[in-house]
């Protein structure tokens, strides 16, 4: 059956490198490519006990429809912990639970932009986001990622130059793909140049509560003083993505007609979910929780990273991620990035060719993403041994 696809779905399209991603779940194959959670962090038995509590004290409600905004308690206790721990949520703002963080991209450009107008993206992003926006037709231009955050020359030229740009995203913690953190000074920057030229700024910030090693940094959305901030956070990172429960903080304006958008969508988020999550934050020791989340993303990056040097350093350039799941890597001109990545695929270990996480996916690229919360120890030291020896056939 042939099908006349809209204009919105036509601008989403497998691209080659999604074809070459395909192969990163065979069986024996070393995960570096993943952005799952590292399983051994879900906590299991809290959740199933949880679970089966609310099941007994409540079968109805957590079985039941439920209204579009989300489970009121969990609104309530997010602007409390949002409030106090990141200074967010401010009087003309509003909490909506979504269906992860991935809802929010989807329903703040379905909210704010027509086809053809402009979203501003981090070069390089990631890669759900770009794809959302794809599919609302939005015209996507990159501004490149610094050590310390985008370029805010790039990000001012465009703000100055374009009509129609409709909003800049940016993930300003430990960023999927390349690792990276904004500076305080450039958060500072980019926020007073969205006030300067009147333009929202979509803050994803998933691995916001993840950070390893370091200073604590302030939101972008806790300096918002006018509502131009539209703030996604998400419970995937830190608890279960199988749960599906995010949020988004935004202006009640915006949050109102993301609602209305959300009910044609899929009516509200899981009940039974938002309850557990409620429940998990209230009940049992959240910020023990997330200490333990924490210890083994360090140790884990530590692993992988010691590992990736002992046969890279001085050949492959690469990020030390101070939180999150992601370091990006530079090949040296001389390496062709895909062959690399084909080459490490023969020998049953799967990076993500950094192309994909390009807002323009035809640019030249010479990077790869590497995941280290997913393969086991083990896996890790094999892999990066079999990533040495995929090494092996180019000249460096
Ligand atoms: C930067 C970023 N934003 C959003 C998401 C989507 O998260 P969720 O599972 O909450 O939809 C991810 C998931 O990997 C991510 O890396």
């Amino acid at each position: 059956m042939d099908f006349l696809f809209s204009d919105n779905a036509a601008g989403v399209k497998p691209s080659a490198i999604r074809e070459i991603l395909k192969h990163s779940s065979e069986p024996g194959m070393i995960p570096f490519s993943a952005g799952n959670p590292a399983g051994e962090a879900f906590p299991v038995a809290d959740i199933a006990r949880i679970t089966n509590e609310i099941l007994k004290k409540e079968p109805v409600a957590a079985l039941q429809y439920s209204v579009t905004e989300g489970f009121m308690p969990l609104r309530e206790k997010l602007a409390d912990y949002m409030g106090k721990k990141h200074g967010v949520v401010k009087d003309f703002d509003k909490i909506i639970i979504t269906a992860g963080a991935q809802q929010v991209m989807n329903l703040t450009a379905k909210a704010l932009c027509n086809r053809g107008d402009t979203i501003v993206c981090e070069n390089p992003s990631f890669v759900g986001s770009l794809n959302a926006f794809r599919s609302m037709g939005a015209v996507l231009k990159g501004v490149d990622m610094l050590p310390d955050g985008p370029d805010l020359d790039q990000l001012e030229e465009i703000f100055k130059t374009d009509k129609k740009v409709r909003f800049f995203y940016t993930i300003p913690n430990f960023q999927n793909p390349t690792g990276l953190t904004m500076s305080l000074e450039k958060r500072k920057a980019v926020y007073a140049l969205a006030v300067k030229y009147n333009i929202p700024i979509l803050e994803d910030n998933p691995y916001g509560d993840t950070r390893f090693k370091g200073e604590e940094l302030p939101c972008i959305k806790s300096f918002d003083e006018c509502g131009l901030v539209v703030y996604a956070g998400t419970f995937s990172k830190v608890l279960s993505p199988g749960m599906r429960v995010g949020f988004m903080i935004g202006h009640s304006t915006l949050v109102d007609k993301v609602v209305a958008l959300k009910q044609t969508q899929d009516v509200h988020t899981n009940i039974l979910s938002q309850k557990i999550a409620y429940d998990f934050m209230t009940k049992c020791d959240y910020e023990a929780h997330l200490k333990m989340l924490k210890d083994i993303y360090r140790r884990k990056a530590a692993l992988c990273m010691s590992e990736f040097d002992k046969y890279f350093e001085g050949k492959i350039e690469r990020t030390s991620p101070e939180g999150g799941l992601f370091a990006w890597c530079t090949l040296p001109e001389s390496v062709d990035m895909l062959s690399f990545v084909n080459e490490a695929l023969k020998l049953k270990v799967a990076v993500v060719p950094g192309t994909a996480f390009l807002p323009d996916e035809s640019a030249k690229c010479s990077c790869f993403r590497i995941n280290y919360s997913t393969p086991s120890d083990e896996q890790i030291i094999e892999g990066m041994k079999k990533l040495a020896q995929a090494g092996e056939k180019f000249k460096w």
